[in-house]
């Protein structure tokens, strides 16, 4: 089994799955599967093990989270999407975690509708990184390597 800590997970909430199509002036054109492969190329470069995992489900992002107690698993990033704004159940799920958990956005959520200015997620998050597009996902697993 690998190092508990050198272990990462990074979860993609709804509509992600559509990067490349969706909005690409908000969203960039890079597909998820383009991102997947830069955070992975990346993590390789930290000794990090990295499991991609994206569901349009608020249930099964909470259960994803929860598979987390007590794995061998050291860091999670997640990009809540649209749940990020509502999801008292993503918030209390990340609540049971004993790991660093750094927020992604592509876009800056500040800068848009004010309804995406507030995070359920961010209070309970070691940190966030919003605005940076694909390069913000590489931020958070840089955060990620000198942590754990
Ligand atoms: C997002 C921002 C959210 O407000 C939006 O609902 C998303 C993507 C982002 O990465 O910028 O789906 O999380």
């Amino acid at each position: 089994m690998a190092d508990r800590k050198r272990r990462v997970l990074v979860i993609h909430g709804p509509n992600l799955n559509m990067l490349g199509k969706r909005e690409p002036e908000q969203y960039g054109r890079d597909t998820l599967a383009d991102i997947d492969a830069a955070i992975k190329e990346a993590a390789s470069g930290y000794g990090l093990d990295v499991e991609c995992f994206q569901s349009n489900s608020e249930s099964v992002l909470v259960d994803k989270i929860q598979s987390l107690v007590g794995s061998d698993v050291g860091g999670l990033i997640i990009n809540p999407a649209a749940y990020t704004h509502t999801s008292v159940a993503i918030r209390d799920a990340v609540l049971l975690l004993d790991m660093p958990v750094v927020e992604v956005h592509l876009s800056n959520i500040y800068a848009r509708e004010s309804f995406r200015h507030k995070s359920m997620i961010s209070g309970v998050a070691t940190g966030q990184v919003a605005g940076f597009g694909k390069t913000g996902y590489l931020m958070a697993l840089m955060a990620l390597a000198e942590r754990i």
